[in-house]
């Protein structure tokens, strides 16, 4: 941790080829809670994001359109700008790389590095990737062609380029990971980044002329053929966010506290950005922190695998402060995470709503029916010196597991209170103390949970704003450093005060709100899961017996498949129609593909779930499942024996 008194904390900034969706929202949301949490703890932070609108990606994705650039980059960015205030992003400064200021601080960058001696120039030839922006020797390529990150093809560029002199960095790199240990999270991502630096680095080209939609060199460079790469552009915003190379109004804010990235731009952020920021003579960021990816289906999301979540709808229908706490509880930061609206489902019932929402209705019920919502906490201590022992422990814990970014061990670790308080009011059942006449004791019961009640509150406010604001109203105090500093670092309790109402804050969800985004098999799954067991005591090896009449609420038909195509951007999918015997064959996409080929799926029969809910998947609706079989050796289709008509039931 740095000692410095001000926290800068950055999101990349967002491409504008892509709509936002939940990848996107989740590095957000995870600066957007610790820039509210270094608030909310005293500091004065700046909260930084913004789009990144250069290079030639940007300038092809305008041109399919057939749209100016400029009005374009406008359009996305504004998307994005959007979402983020809807999404009520704490943000100080939107920045953008087509903004004026911004553009002189990156040509003030290169007129420093050029006078330092680190930049030179010369021809670059190589295999180069427009979808990544980058270019990639060829032992790296696929099949000695397609781009090792995205896969897309690559295509050989010769020009002349400027260069930055990286590999005068490599020893200054190493020296500093060595010295700083925290500078990469996790720490399993420094080892990483260090075996790829110890390998060799070379020289960076840093300039382009093959387009021109990007930063032109410094004026006195006199050399207007050339534009800057996106990614010395692109890197840049971060100090030119704070007025480098214009006003310098903010740059009292660098080095950064914590700069937020996804994994696949870690190299640009802990190789490169460091060795611009030595030559800039520039101070490092304290922490460089590397999250993992949402997929869908365990396949990366992006637009053009056309399996995008969208953050909004998602929010929309669950309601965001559940997403946000969501997002951050159910993956460790650093690892991957399938996202999944059962399990999102099941943090809202269970975390939020049996230990949170539940805790709170459980006081209301208590201290309005013997204490018309009057809290007292003067006996508190008296009573449960152990109890809040144990829960000041816990919240000590927590900042620094924020500071390392173990973002979903806080959460785990402030729920703890939360089940000290649940334990405590079954343990001292506050209608026996009544009964006894132990008034005091229940008060200070009351005024236990509480105290935890607004400990957790103040503590879960960065991740879940508009929630806590509203349990901090029922408790009659507001959530502010003020608080923050008696309640959790004083360990203080509450004034006395009277309860106020409060709605139900998180209202029990019995089923998936969001049809199109769930994939048809663990579609399945939630329905069969929610419903009643009839037959509960009837389980063989655990297997839950059904009544024949249960068994045919599925119908069963075979089909014959008369067309099997693969679906472009899956590796998973086939979409086949199948003929059931009806007017029209019904459209099925088959998560197959690794088994099945289209051609040797196309004529032959197969066995139908007919009357599932239809589904979209990958855009695609899909009106059946066919039955199979899979183990550790693969999977095969159940098939009937012999052929028979299409349509005929099984059974
Ligand atoms: N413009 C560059 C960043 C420049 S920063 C100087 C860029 N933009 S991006 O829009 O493609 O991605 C930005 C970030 O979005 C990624 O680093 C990552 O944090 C996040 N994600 C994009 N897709 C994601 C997932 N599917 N899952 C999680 N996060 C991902 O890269």
């Amino acid at each position: 941790m740095s000692c410095h008194k001000k926290a800068y904390i950055t999101t990349p900034i967002y491409y504008v080829n892509d709509i936002a969706h939940i990848g996107h929202a989740y590095t957000t949301i995870i600066a957007d809670t610790l820039a509210r949490y270094s608030r909310l703890s005293g500091l004065e932070t700046f909260f930084l994001t913004g789009t990144d609108e250069h290079g030639q990606k940007i300038e092809e994705a305008a041109k399919s359109r057939g749209k100016s650039t400029q009005n374009y980059a406008d359009e996305i960015s504004a998307t994005f700008k959007n979402l983020w205030d809807d999404f009520d992003i704490s943000y100080d400064k939107f920045i953008r790389t087509t903004d004026a200021d911004h553009i002189k601080g990156v040509q003030k960058a290169f007129s420093v590095m050029v006078k330092k001696g680190d930049i030179y120039k010369d021809t670059y030839k190589g295999h180069y990737c427009i979808s990544c922006e980058t270019f990639f020797p060829s032992i790296q390529l696929v099949d000695d062609e397609f781009c090792p990150e995205c896969g897309k093809s690559t295509s050989i560029v010769e020009e002349e380029s400027y260069f930055f002199r990286l590999s005068e960095y490599q020893d200054k790199l190493l020296a500093y990971y060595e010295a700083h240990p925290d500078f990469i999270l996790p720490k399993s991502k420094r080892n990483e980044v260090i075996r790829f630096v110890e390998g060799g680095l070379q020289d960076l080209s840093i300039t382009r002329t093959s387009f021109d939609w990007g930063v032109k060199l410094p004026e006195e460079m006199n050399d207007a053929k050339h534009v800057m790469y996106v990614w010395l552009d692109a890197l840049m915003n971060y100090i030119t966010a704070l007025g480098y190379g214009s006003d310098d109004a903010n740059m009292d804010f660098w080095p950064a506290r914590v700069q937020l990235i996804g994994k696949d731009i870690l190299r640009f952020h802990a190789i490169y950005w460091p060795a611009f920021l030595m030559s800039l003579d520039l101070p490092l960021p304290t922490h460089i922190a590397a999250h993992g990816w949402w997929t869908r289906d365990g396949e990366k999301m992006s637009k053009s695998k056309g399996n995008v979540v969208n953050p909004k709808e998602v929010a929309d229908a669950y309601g965001l402060d559940n997403f946000r706490y969501f997002m951050l509880r159910e993956v460790p930061f650093g690892g991957d995470g399938d996202f999944s609206q059962k399990a999102l489902i099941d943090r809202i019932n269970s975390d939020l709503g049996n230990d949170l929402g539940n805790l709170l209705n459980r006081l209301v019920g208590m201290s309005g029916k013997y204490f018309e919502g009057k809290i007292n906490s003067a006996k508190v201590a008296t009573y449960h010196q152990a109890e809040l022992d144990e829960v000041h422990a816990s919240l000590e814990k927590l900042e620094p597991l924020l500071y390392e970014m173990q973002i979903h061990r806080y959460l785990e670790e402030l729920w703890r209170p939360l089940s000290v308080a649940n334990k405590a009011i079954d343990t001292y059942q506050p209608w026996t103390l009544m009964k006894e006449g132990k008034e005091e004791e229940a008060m200070a019961l009351n005024g236990l949970i509480a105290a935890i009640l607004a400990k957790v509150a103040v503590m879960l406010y960065p991740v879940m704003p508009a929630v806590c604001t509203k349990i901090s109203q029922a408790l009659c105090f507001d959530i502010d450093t003020a608080t923050w500093q008696t309640l959790i670092k004083e360990s203080a309790l509450l004034q006395p005060f009277t309860l106020e109402k409060v709605e139900p804050l998180f209202p029990r969800i019995e089923e998936l709100l969001l049809e199109q985004i769930e994939p048809i098999d663990s579609k399945a799954e939630t329905k069969t899961e929610k419903k009643p067991q009839t037959q509960e005591e009837d389980k063989t090896e655990g297997i839950a017996l059904i009544g024949i009449d249960q068994f045919f609420q599925t119908s069963l038909k075979v089909g014959t498949v008369v067309s099997a195509e693969e679906v472009p951007k899956s590796k998973k999918l086939l979409l086949l129609q199948v003929d059931v015997g009806e007017q029209v064959p019904r459209q099925v996409l088959a998560g197959i593909r690794e088994w099945y080929s289209a051609e040797e799926m196309l004529g032959t029969q197969v066995c139908v779930v007919a009357n599932l809910k239809p589904a979209t998947l990958m855009g695609l609706k899909s009106e059946g499942m066919l039955l199979a079989a899979k183990d550790e050796n693969g999977l095969c289709m159940i098939r009937p024996e012999k052929p028979k008509t299409a349509g005929t039931p099984i059974g």
